[in-house]
């Protein structure tokens, strides 16, 4: 089996590794193609990963390449987890948004609007690339914003599944809580990326029982604090949000918050620096503790999982995946992506049916949906206007003075990355 990373000179590749290399029996490797433009980074990287391997006895090869072309050719799945413009970039989508008293954060609002229109036409140009090099091989998009990224994938007829890992940190937290194994816990995850909610939390599968009420009886506060919401929100909504519902729940109270510290961008920044001088040292031979600092916990379990079952392996039967709506949510298109439990095989991901949803849920599932739609068509076309009927269409801006301003303020920041404006 051949698996390509495209963006594998990311500072994450090492989380990835290591779930390769203690997964290898669920997603035996063969081959793994790191490929990224940043020739110094990926070196560092790639012998990081090589040195996992050794120390993990993978007999795995990892190979490193700049061409995309080369790294995706006879790859059987092609995960994709690029940044267009960097943390500079992303140090841009935090900050202008704030001016307007907007939240600046990099999938959610103007900010995310930024990211899916620098990164929609670089991701379709590599999914023909792996077309071209492999029409049967699966694409699995971690990069953000997933949403929009995977819709405009699958609105191309590319095979691809988007992943993110706010589930399965859930998951594994709830199972922590419950004192059970994470592998029990099915979660009722229901939304779109990063505006989902858990309706229940099941033992055992899809029809196990919800222990949902108990475990925010007893643990509801630690729940909570993770949120970094009050204890009383959550009780009210009676299942729990994801933290990037905190942009919404709380957006005011954000906004006073982000304006006082650094960006995460900046954050980020400082650690990726000191995480490069860490992978170069020779001795190091496994993913540093700082790691965990970043946001992808667990991502590395999510991919093998998804990857073993697309690709015909031993994956959980059920994950939570970015696919297609296709009537699961009544109230969207079919053609709307959204974030759910689905049935994964090697044909692809089939979302399991929900019951019908709160309209506390629901409203702003479909006004999201809508900035969704709009954001696509100005990412894939281009054009003031675009940006501005998705800015003003986002729940989170909505307002005329705002959505012009904004668009103004995106465009100016974002020419270098778009070829249209
Ligand atoms: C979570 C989200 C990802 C996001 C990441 C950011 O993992 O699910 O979509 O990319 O956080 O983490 P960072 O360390 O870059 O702030
Ligand atoms: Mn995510």
């Amino acid at each position: 089996m051949k698996l390509a990373v495209v963006g594998g000179g990311s500072t994450y590749t090492p989380e990835l590794i290591d779930g390769f290399a203690r997964l290898r029996d669920t997603l035996p490797i063969e081959e793994l193609v790191l490929v990224d433009p940043a020739a110094q980074r990926l070196e560092l990287v790639g012998g990081l990963a090589r040195r996992i391997f050794a120390k993990q006895g993978h007999p795995g090869r990892i190979v490193t390449t700049s061409d995309v072309d080369a790294g995706v050719a006879d790859a059987d799945a092609v995960l994709l987890q690029l940044r267009v413009g960097g943390q500079a970039a992303r140090q841009q989508d935090e900050t202008w948004p704030l001016e307007c008293g907007c939240v600046g954060q990099e999938t959610t609002g103007a900010g995310g609007l930024a990211k899916a229109l620098r990164t929609v036409p670089v991701v379709l140009d590599i999914a023909e690339r792996v077309r071209r090099a492999n029409p049967d091989a699966w694409i699995i998009d971690f990069t953000n914003p997933v949403g929009i990224v995977t819709r405009a994938l699958l609105q191309a007829g590319h095979k691809a599944v988007g992943l993110c890992n706010v589930a399965i940190g859930f998951q594994r937290k709830f199972a922590a809580h419950l004192g059970v194994d994470p592998a029990r816990v099915h979660l009722d995850h229901v939304g779109l990326n990063h505006l989902t909610w858990e309706l229940g939390v099941r033992l055992g599968g899809p029809d196990g029982e919800d222990v949902l009420p108990k475990l925010l009886a007893d643990h509801g506060d630690a729940v909570a604090d993770d949120l970094r919401m009050p204890r009383s929100l959550v009780d009210r909504l009676g299942v729990v949000p994801s933290y990037y519902l905190r942009y919404y729940y709380q957006h005011d109270e954000v906004v006073r918050e982000l304006a006082t510290k650094p960006s995460r961008a900046a954050e980020v920044a400082a650690m990726e620096e000191k995480l490069l001088e860490m992978y170069g040292d020779p001795s190091l031979d496994e993913k540093p503790e700082l790691l965990a600092k970043r946001g992808g916990a667990f991502y590395s379990e999510a991919a093998v999982d998804l990857a073993a079952s697309l690709l015909g392996g031993g994956g959980s039967p059920y994950q939570v995946v970015n696919t297609y709506n296709d009537g699961t949510l009544p109230f969207l298109p079919d053609d709307a992506v959204i974030e759910v439990q689905a049935a994964v095989g090697r044909d692809g991901a089939a979302p399991l049916s929900v019951p019908a949803l709160d309209p506390l849920f629901a409203g702003l599932i479909a006004d999201v949906t809508a900035y969704e739609d709009l954001a696509l068509a100005a990412a894939l076309h281009g054009g003031r206007e675009r940006v501005f009927r998705a800015l003003l269409a986002h729940p989170l801006i909505g307002q005329y003075a705002y959505a012009d301003q904004l668009t103004d303020k995106l465009l100016a920041h974002n020419r270098e990355h778009l070829a249209w404006a």
